[in-house]
Order: C-alpha cells, then sequence, then structure tokens
C-alpha cells in the first residue's frame, strides 16, 4: 500500500560514500519507485544549531543538493525542498513545543550526549535542546506515516509521535498522523574498508561516489579481503569479506560474481583481479549518477527550479496541516495571504455574459511539462462530441502532470483560443483559489467526458 514518507538530510559538505548511497540514498529511491509519496527535504534550519557560519551553511546545502538531486530524488513521487523555503515548519514548532514536557527533552540523546561529555549548558543553544521539536514539526506537517533514519534518530521519530499523541489528546481531535520510524537493518551499517567498523567519512573506510577514478581505485585496492589468504592459489572466504559484500551490491553482472566467488574459494584467482572487476563494477554502476552530477552542476537554474516547485508543492500540505493545528488549538487560521491582498477587484461582468460561460468535463488522457515554460501543464483533453483539444494551465507551483493524468476536471471550452509561448490553449480549466491561497481544481471523477455542467 503506498504510503506518505517523509525524511530530512543534514546539510553537509562531505561527498557522498556507498554507505550513504546504500543505506540511506538509494532505498529512499527505492521507496519512491514503489509508488509511495515522499518528501524530502534539506533541514537547513537544524543546521543552524551546529554550522553558524554563512559560507559553509550555503556551501553545504549546495553540495547535499546535488548529491540527492544525481541519485533521484527529483523522480515522479518525490517532493524535494529547502526547509527554511517552508515557513510552517518554524510555525508548527512553536506550537508543538506546548505539548512536550521539558523532562523529556532532557532525556534527548544530542542534549544527553553533551552534558555526560561535560559541555557546559552555557554552550549549548537552545536550538540543539529544540532539535526534536523541529524535527517532529517536519515530520508531522505531511502527515508521514514512513520516517527513514539512521538507528540514532530512532528516539526523534519516538517523539514526534509522543508529540503528535499528545496533541491530539489534549485538543480531542485526529489533526495530527502518528508516525513511523523505518531503519534498514540490512543495510543501516554497511561495512567499510577495514571490514570491521562501520562505513564512515571520518574513519577514512570509505568508498566514494564522485570523487576521481584515481582515488576511488585506490580506496577499492586497499580494501580488506580475507586475512588468511596468503597468496592467490591459496583457498579464500567470500562470507563477511568486504569485496565480495561490494559485488553484491553493485556489480550487476551477478554471473561474473558467482564465478569470481567460486574460483576466490577455489583459489584460482586472485585478491587483484576480484578488486579490478570491482572497479569495473563502480563504474558502470554509478556513471548515471555521475554524469547527473554534473549536469546539475552546469544547470543552476533547473535545480533552482526543481526546488521552487519543491517548496510550492510542499507548502500546498504544510499550509493545510496548519490551519487545522490552529483551529484545534483556538488561534485563528485566517492567515493573511500577500497575493490576496494586493489583488485588484475587477470589472463586474453582467449576468447574461456569465451565463454564457460553458462548463464542461474533460478528460485528461496525456499531460506533460513544457521545458520551455515553468509555469504551465499541457494538457491533451478529452472532450466527447468535442474532441481532443490542447489545454495548457498555469499551476506547475502546485500541482505535478502526473497530478491531471487520467482525472475529469471541468474547463471552460467556449472562450478564444489563447497563444502561449509557440502553442495554443483551447480552453481553460477551472480553479479556484481555497483560504490558504492554492488553486482547487473542479474534479468530476465519474462524469463522461463532453458533459455540460453550467
Ligand atoms: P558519515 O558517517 O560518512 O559521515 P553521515 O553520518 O553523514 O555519513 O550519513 C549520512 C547518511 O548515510 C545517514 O542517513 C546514514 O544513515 C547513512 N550512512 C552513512 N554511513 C553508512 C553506512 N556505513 N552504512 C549504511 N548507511 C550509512
Ligand atoms: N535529524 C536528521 C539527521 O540528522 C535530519 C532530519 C531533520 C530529519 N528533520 C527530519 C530526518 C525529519 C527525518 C525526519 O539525520
Amino acid at each position: 500500500m503506498s504510503k506518505i514518507i517523509l525524511t530530512g538530510v543534514t546539510p553537509s559538505g562531505s561527498s557522498l560514500h556507498v554507505g550513504n548511497y546504500f543505506g540511506a540514498l538509494k532505498p529512499l529511491v527505492d521507496l519512491g519507485t514503489a509508488g509511495n509519496q515522499v518528501y524530502c527535504f534539506v533541514s537547513d534550519l537544524h543546521a543552524l544549531t551546529t554550522v553558524q557560519d554563512r559560507a559553509t551553511l550555503e556551501n553545504n546545502v549546495k553540495n547535499v543538493i546535488i548529491n540527492y538531486l544525481s541519485c533521484g530524488v527529483e523522480a515522479q513521487n518525490f517532493v524535494f525542498f529547502r526547509q527554511s523555503e517552508v515557513a510552517e515548519h518554524a510555525q508548527l514548532e512553536t506550537i508543538l513545543t506546548n505539548y512536550v514536557g521539558l523532562g523529556q527533552m532532557k532525556r534527548m540523546h544530542a542534549y544527553k550526549d553533551k552534558l555526560e561529555k561535560g559541555v557546559d549548558t552555557e554552550n549549548i543553544n537552545m536550538g540543539l535542546f529544540n532539535y526534536p521539536i523541529l524535527m517532529a514539526a517536519d515530520i508531522l506537517l505531511y502527515g508521514a506515516q514512513g520516517v527513514p533514519v539512521g538507528a540514532d534518530q530512532k528516539q526523534h521519530v519516538e517523539i514526534a509521535r509522543d508529540i503528535a499523541q499528545n496533541f491530539n489528546k489534549k485538543t480531542g481531535t485526529q489533526t495530527l498522523v502518528l508516525p513511523e520510524p523505518i531503519i534498514s537493518d540490512q543495510l543501516g551499517r554497511l561495512v567499510g574498508t577495514d571490514g570491521s567498523r562501520k562505513m564512515s567519512k571520518s574513519l577514512g573506510n570509505v568508498i566514494g561516489i564522485f570523487d576521481d577514478y584515481k582515488v576511488i581505485e585506490k580506496q577499492i585496492m586497499n580494501c580488506y579481503t580475507d586475512p588468511k589468504r596468503k597468496s592467490a592459489s591459496d583457498p579464500g572466504t567470500v562470507e563477511g569479506n568486504p569485496v565480495f559484500l561490494y559485488h553484491d551490491l553493485w556489480n550487476e553482472d551477478k554471473a561474473e560474481v558467482a564465478e569470481l566467488k567460486r574460483r576466490y574459494q577455489a583459489g584460482t584467482v586472485g585478491d587483484v583481479e576480484v578488486k579490478q572487476r570491482l572497479l569495473v563494477a563502480h563504474k558502470k554502476y554509478f556513471a548515471a549518477i555521475r554524469a547527473r552530477k554534473g549536469h546539475f552542476e552546469q544547470n543552476p537554474a533547473e535545480v533552482a527550479q526543481i526546488l521552487a516547485v519543491g517548496a510550492a508543492r510542499a507548502r500546498l500540505v504544510a499550509a493545510q496541516t496548519l490551519a487545522k493545528v490552529y483551529k484545534a488549538v483556538g488561534l485563528s487560521a485566517q492567515f493573511v495571504k500577500p497575493e490576496v491582498m494586493v489583488s485588484q477587484p475587477r470589472p463586474v461582468v453582467s449576468f447574461d455574459n456569465f451565463a454564457r460561460v460553458e462548463w464542461r468535463v474533460g478528460r485528461v488522457i496525456e499531460a506533460s511539462e513544457p521545458a520551455w515554460s515553468k509555469k504551465l501543464i499541457e494538457q491533451k483533453v478529452d472532450f466527447g462530441p468535442l474532441g481532443v483539444r490542447t489545454i495548457f494551465s498555469g499551476l506547475r507551483a502546485w500541482y505535478t502532470a502526473a497530478d491531471f493524468t487520467g482525472r475529469n476536471f471541468v474547463y471552460v471550452t467556449n472562450i478564444p483560443p489563447r497563444k502561449m509561448g509557440d502553442f495554443v490553449s483551447e480552453g481553460m480549466i477551472v480553479a479556484a483559489t481555497d483560504e490558504m491561497g492554492v488553486p482547487q481544481r473542479w474534479e468530476v471523477a465519474g462524469a463522461a467526458p463532453g458533459t455540460v455542467v453550467g
């Protein structure tokens, strides 16, 4: 069953290694491919708890954005954005601070660890102390059911759950969804090239993804194998041997892997050859990801566009949750939207003129996001007896092409064709802005294409 999944990524300046990829990124991308709705954001507000140098923060944020995009988090089913571009995260945090006790907060790892290390409370900032509450806001804004995190973050998902439960109980509502952590057992801890400890940048036992191949070759060649093996003709052990573990992960030629294992156990292949094959497989497996990294680095406008669309789509959901929360506690949810304030009253239309507008049900056979526009979604719409028309709608800040395909909406079908870019729009979708400033379409699931509704 498809679920709402959310995860935050701490901005960091370090380059990706295969432990990050198979432990965090690939499982995340797989969740999206499997049909779940995945919200993934760069937690730049959280980063302020430790990084207070502007240039460093900007660099770290840019680095993770490129890394994550290269690995595929801008595919369908993903909403990828920067936490600081959706103000609702901070707004919800303010409310949630009232639904968690000081005692429980003092038991949180990040804070407790500092105390145990003898750090003076004068030197622990309140951002760090409140870290789990902001994280709870991140999760609860989107009604996330599953939260993929490293084992060290499990406690934070549990506190989010406690806060949600407490909030619902105190307000007598079901406003907030209770989240569950998703911790991948087998890959949550990929062993490093030293063969004993978790692969980690700080331990220097990594195999990179984006590094120069000379560097990656060295990392692979220095990898720990079977220490009991003196020469290539000694039978070797495959189980628990990191080189074979890595072969299983990224060598897609399974027949070759099986053959290498067989020869290794029989003592008919040397470690050097096994490692050389591992390097070749690395080049093949990560080629597309490396190419995408180059592409995004060369096209900052495209990256900015993906983030803008991501933030707009995230806000669509976050604002609705926040409004529910405000109402549940008795605050005003009449948020003033700047768009509402600046829009000018339009001239009066006569009743007769308005009655001439024709509204018809159209079935979207196909929808796409044309590269030449940032705002438009192109739709091929079936109007039954009227035939198929091409219609452009300026709704891309809120919806994707996939939000249209195969669905029936109401369109105005008797306005003159209108030029948009080099194309012509033969009609207009009916959408009305709601209290949150979000254009809501008029969906009529059951109706036959072409039916007149107004
Ligand atoms: P590092 O330890 O190299 O500094 P991070 O702590 O920045 O890596 O980890 C970023 C993400 O990658 C986290 O979600 C973490 O769970 C995952 N990750 C890091 N190292 C591994 C590993 N060896 N095995 C599995 N996942 C890992
Ligand atoms: N604290 C997480 C980490 O360090 C990052 C994060 C921030 C997060 N907000 C989140 C993870 C919400 C999951 C859900 O890895």
